[in-house]
């Protein structure tokens, strides 16, 4: 195992991606590892939403000044502040439920075992 100081050394900020499908247990396990950052009075007021639409993904690219692994990515996972940000400018004909905050506040629910 790594020690701290090794995996700030060692880590850095991947573009590119694979297309392998990606298990929900390890994106459960990846939000619940956020779920766990501090909070203040550890309110953890954190929401995700799981994105793995590709109509949606490709729009993320173009909100994003064309970084392609925003849609190269199998999964993305984006953050409640920057959710508010991005809903209104998601794909017209996306789903109710793709659109709404109240959707990415369950995944979160469900994705961190509350
Ligand atoms: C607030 C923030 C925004 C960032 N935005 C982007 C981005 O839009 N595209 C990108 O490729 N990297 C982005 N990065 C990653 C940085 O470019 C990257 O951390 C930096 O180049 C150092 O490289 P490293 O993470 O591999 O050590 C962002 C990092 C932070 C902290």
């Amino acid at each position: 195992m790594l020690s701290v100081k090794e995996a700030i050394e060692v880590r850095r900020s991947i573009r590119h991606f694979r297309p392998d499908e990606v298990p929900d247990k390890l994106i459960e396990q990846m939000l619940e590892g956020a779920r766990l950052a501090p909070s203040g009075s550890n309110i953890q007021p954190w929401r995700f939403l799981v994105i793995r639409d590709k109509e949606v993904k490709k729009e993320l690219r173009r909100i994003c000044l064309e970084q392609r692994f925003m849609e190269e990515a199998p999964v993305v996972i984006i953050d409640k502040t920057t959710i508010d940000y991005i809903l209104p400018v998601l794909p017209k004909n996306s789903s109710k439920d793709r659109r709404s905050s109240s959707s990415a506040a369950s995944t979160c629910t469900q994705g961190c075992g509350g």
